[in-house]
């Protein structure tokens, strides 16, 4: 107590501050994501994602090797396909626009991690992340088809798969046709507590992935639930999942800390689009500071749990970090 106890004492200097420091950032646990689009030279900016591109196949080398050059470990993938349809069939297509990403990624940077996202969104032209039938997203039905395509992705070369979807049984499902199919060891990361957020917003623009009608929200979790989280991921793990996600994250940093306590697996947290906008959009204007706000979100995520996270600030934080 009171005056022997002065917390201020440790608060001092820099040098004592890092000394009682609980919680620090590397960027050996970050992810960047990548937008890749079709065709050869683009290299666009995504207007809602201030210094987030779209990359054609082509213009990834350069990026690639600056990002292992900072010390990233892994890129995680969302393509944009030319052409849509009903059951996204280009998601698992050998000269799709993933496949191709993989390969070159693979060439220009072997040692960086691929992640790919295997979801159907951004393949269908209704923009749901499963098959419909009779106006609903068919659980069962989207089953193989994602199995599908995370094996796709495994022959492309990618190192790590992610199911994004939250259809049932999609782990179990992609675990079963890998392992069929000679890819015992490929991880899956799944997507475990996905919540139907709108922090997602900007990223539907960047990977023009919104639902053409109705929501997400028969298969992606309630913003109020947290126990069901955890029954989500205990589903996963039963089911296969190597690593466990939990998105977004700072909204949710309760669900980070539950499923950290919970489980003794690898636990990653998503940073999504919207968070990272948010944060673009008022240093922009100069209200906030936009380096030590992202220190401090990062910095959050780490100390409610998180083992890795998935963060377009990564790029930046690892220079940061490096004192660039
Ligand atoms: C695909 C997917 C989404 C995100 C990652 N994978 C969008 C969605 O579910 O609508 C969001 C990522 C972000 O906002 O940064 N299902
Ligand atoms: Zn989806």
């Amino acid at each position: 107590m009171f005056p022997q106890l002065r917390l201020r004492r440790l608060r001092r200097t820099d040098a004592l501050r890092a000394l009682v420091r609980e919680t620090s950032l590397d960027a050996v646990d970050m992810v960047y994501p990548l937008f890749v689009v079709e065709g050869r030279g683009v290299k666009q900016e995504i207007s809602a994602m201030p210094g987030i591109y779209h990359f054609s196949p082509d213009r990834l080398k350069d990026e690639v090797k600056e990002i292992a050059g900072l010390g990233i470990p892994a890129v995680i993938l969302f393509g944009i396909p030319d052409s849509k349809d009903e059951t996204g069939s280009s998601a698992w297509d050998r000269q799709g626009v993933i496949q191709k990403a993989i390969r070159a990624i693979k060439k220009a940077a072997p040692g960086l991690l691929v992640i790919t996202d295997v979801c159907l969104c951004e393949y269908t032209s209704h923009g749901h992340c499963g098959v419909i039938t009779d106006g609903c997203v068919d659980n069962d039905r989207t089953l193989p088809l994602l199995a599908k395509m995370a094996l796709s992705h495994a022959e492309a070369g990618a190192d790590i798969v992610a199911p994004s979807d939250m259809m049932d049984g999609r782990v179990k499902a992609i675990r079963q046709h890998l392992d069929k199919n000679g890819f015992e060891q490929m991880p899956i990361l799944s997507y475990a507590a996905k919540y139907a957020s709108a922090f997602f917003g900007p990223f539907r623009e960047a990977a023009q992935s919104a639902p053409q009608f109705g929501d997400r929200r028969s298969y992606q979790m309630d913003p109020a639930n947290a126990r069901q989280a955890l029954l989500e991921i205990e589903e996963d793990i039963k089911e296969g999942a190597d690593m466990i996600m939990v998105k977004p994250a700072l909204p949710y940093l309760d669900v980070i800390r539950r499923a950290r306590d919970a489980f003794n697996y690898p636990l990653a947290a998503y940073n999504v689009s919207g968070e990272y906008s948010m944060v673009k959009a008022a240093s922009q204007r100069g209200w906030i500071d936009g380096k030590t706000v992202t220190m401090e979100i990062l910095t959050a995520i780490k100390r409610a749990g998180a083992d890795i996270i998935i963060t377009y600030h990564a790029k930046e934080a690892a220079a940061w970090l490096q004192g660039k």
